[in-house]
């Protein structure tokens, strides 16, 4: 089956947050699940840099008159990656990619005027792929990512040949490319587009929309997400649309890269260990709070949160918490970015803390890892969460994740209660309702859990245990892909 990721990032070349690591990890586990897949992207300064042996293999040109180079290669391996490289299509483009910094804002943190025409080239390029812009492969299937690559689906439809199914994920409803109606003339789709039976969402241009609308099938990155972006709470107004193609709508909960995110090989971390092996944590940890400027203090339960800084993320909650958690004995370290004022409500409780409380302000994707060795708890306090990778990064590397019952959270942590103790299925800390009491009284029952060190070895034994590989994931979006190509799995396996 000859199938085609079309992404905005991927791991390891462009990464803003998870779609990047799932993008990264998802053709070569369906490699394993016996798909040919490939992936399509926009050609951003890393992304073009960092192709291998890129080709140009055609061009198209845009709706607004630009002519976009279509470059073949392969992404370099992820060290310790097993498998062929992945081949991969560039969208060659300076004019519409060629920034510095955030692929998709400026440096004052405002999205590129063009952004339209920008996400229209990657919907317009998965067309042209699948229409037999090279010759030597042609997919049978169009997998979208996000509001990113939404056009796709809708750039298919409109163009003659033979229908190409379109399987449409949704890693966060809450940014949906939404674009003034004065631009639909620039994006080569037919007026009739422009509807509620289309891609117009309360008089503008909605990129999500024309996802959810055109696609053959609807995936989203957990089971309990999938449910609730049918409600209004979490439909971001798209949940009328969601529910009427409740049928073609699924959850398939994210996996984790093994060659990527594995205490016992990982190379970017102080000292590796395992479930059986734990010794090796608490040499990681160490080296943590040195290096954080956090008092170097075996028996401090050590919080940390790697995350961006967003609304979305709930760290108003551990910012309202962070005396109790002092108080508790417990320390605090955060890496992140983004708002800024997160980012200085969180550098000044840092001063104020000093040697408990420390904050990392930036992106660093090795530094992310020796948190999680180094961390006893790992914060995931979201008012929403689509999937959420770090609670289960968290989990593998044998930090607690400490989560709000909310979309993939609720799926990955089971919560440390008396019956999931003396049954040994607690893997973490979890809490209900989104307020500062709910949060902080989780906090209380982590550091008590933390000063009973059997049970607390026995919980983090549990979550190092959890199974999150990529097999059961690349089988259920085999079965999707079958379901769009509308082959019966069985036949076909
Ligand atoms: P989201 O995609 O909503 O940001 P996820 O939990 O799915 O949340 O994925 C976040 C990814 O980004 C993880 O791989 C996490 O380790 C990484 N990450 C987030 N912030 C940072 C940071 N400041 N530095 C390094 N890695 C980060
Ligand atoms: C989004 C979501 C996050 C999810 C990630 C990868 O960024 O916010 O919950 O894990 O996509 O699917």
């Amino acid at each position: 089956m000859r199938l085609l990721q079309v992404s905005a990032e991927i791991y390891p070349l462009l990464k803003t947050g998870g779609l990047a690591d799932i993008a990264g990890a998802l053709p070569a586990a369906l490699a394993t699940a016996g798909c040919d897949a490939r992936v399509l992207l926009p050609g951003f300064p890393a992304i073009r840099d960092g192709l291998r042996d890129g080709q140009p293999i055609g061009q198209f040109s845009l709706p607004w008159g630009e002519t976009v180079r279509v470059l073949r290669g392969t992404l370099p391996a992820v060290p310790g990656a097993e498998g062929s490289p992945v081949h991969a299509y560039v969208l060659d483009a300076p004019g519409l990619y060629d920034r510095p910094g955030n692929p998709y804002e400026d440096a004052q943190r405002r999205p590129y005027a063009d952004n339209h025409r920008r996400f229209a080239a990657l919907g317009w390029g998965a067309a042209h792929l699948a229409r037999g812009l090279d010759a030597a492969w042609t997919p049978e299937l169009v997998h979208g990512h996000d509001w990113h690559a939404g056009l796709a689906a809708a750039c298919l439809k409109f163009t003659a040949g033979r229908p190409v199914p379109v399987v449409f994920t949704v890693h966060n409803l809450a940014y949906q490319g939404l674009f003034s109606a004065d631009v639909l003339g620039e994006l080569g789709l037919p007026v009739s587009a422009f509807q509620v039976e289309g891609l117009e969402f309360h008089g503008q241009i909605s990129y999500m929309k024309a996802g959810l609308y055109y696609a053959d099938r609807i995936t989203t990155v957990s089971p309990t997400y999938a449910r609730e972006i049918q409600t209004p709470e979490q439909g971001f107004g798209l949940d009328g649309l969601l529910r009427a193609r409740r049928n073609e709508l699924g959850g398939i909960l994210n996996a984790v890269d093994a060659a990527v995110w594995n205490p016992a090989t990982d190379a970017l971390i102080t000292r590796h260990y395992a479930a059986d092996q734990p010794a090796g944590k608490s040499r990681c940890k160490a080296a943590l709070q040195e290096e954080a400027g956090l008092a170097v203090r075996k028996g401090a339960p050590l919080f940390t949160v790697v995350s961006r800084l967003a609304e979305q993320k709930g760290l108003n909650l551990v910012l309202a918490g962070i005396d109790s958690l002092v108080q508790g004995g417990g320390q605090l370290l955060v890496l992140g970015s983004g708002d800024h004022a997160l980012e200085s409500a969180f550098a000044h409780a840092a001063q104020r803390h000093a040697g408990s409380v420390a904050l990392r302000v930036g992106y660093d994707e090795a530094f992310a890892h020796r948190i999680f060795a180094g961390s006893d708890v790992t914060l995931v306090p979201s008012r929403f969460e689509p999937c959420g990778l770090t609670q289960m990064y968290g989990l593998l590397y044998g930090s607690l994740p400490l989560v709000r019952a909310v979309g993939g959270l609720a799926d990955t942590v089971v919560d440390a209660d008396l019956a999931t103790l003396d049954d040994g299925t607690a893997t973490g800390i979890v809490f209900a309702s989104f307020s500062e009491a709910d949060y902080r009284h989780a906090v209380r029952r982590a550091l008590a859990l933390y000063r009973q060190p059997r049970a607390w070895a026995r919980v983090r034994q549990t979550g190092m245990q959890q199974d999150f590989s990529w097999t059961q994931a690349a089988r259920h979006y085999r079965a999707v892909y079958l379901a769009a190509l509308q082959i019966p799995s069985r036949a076909s396996s």
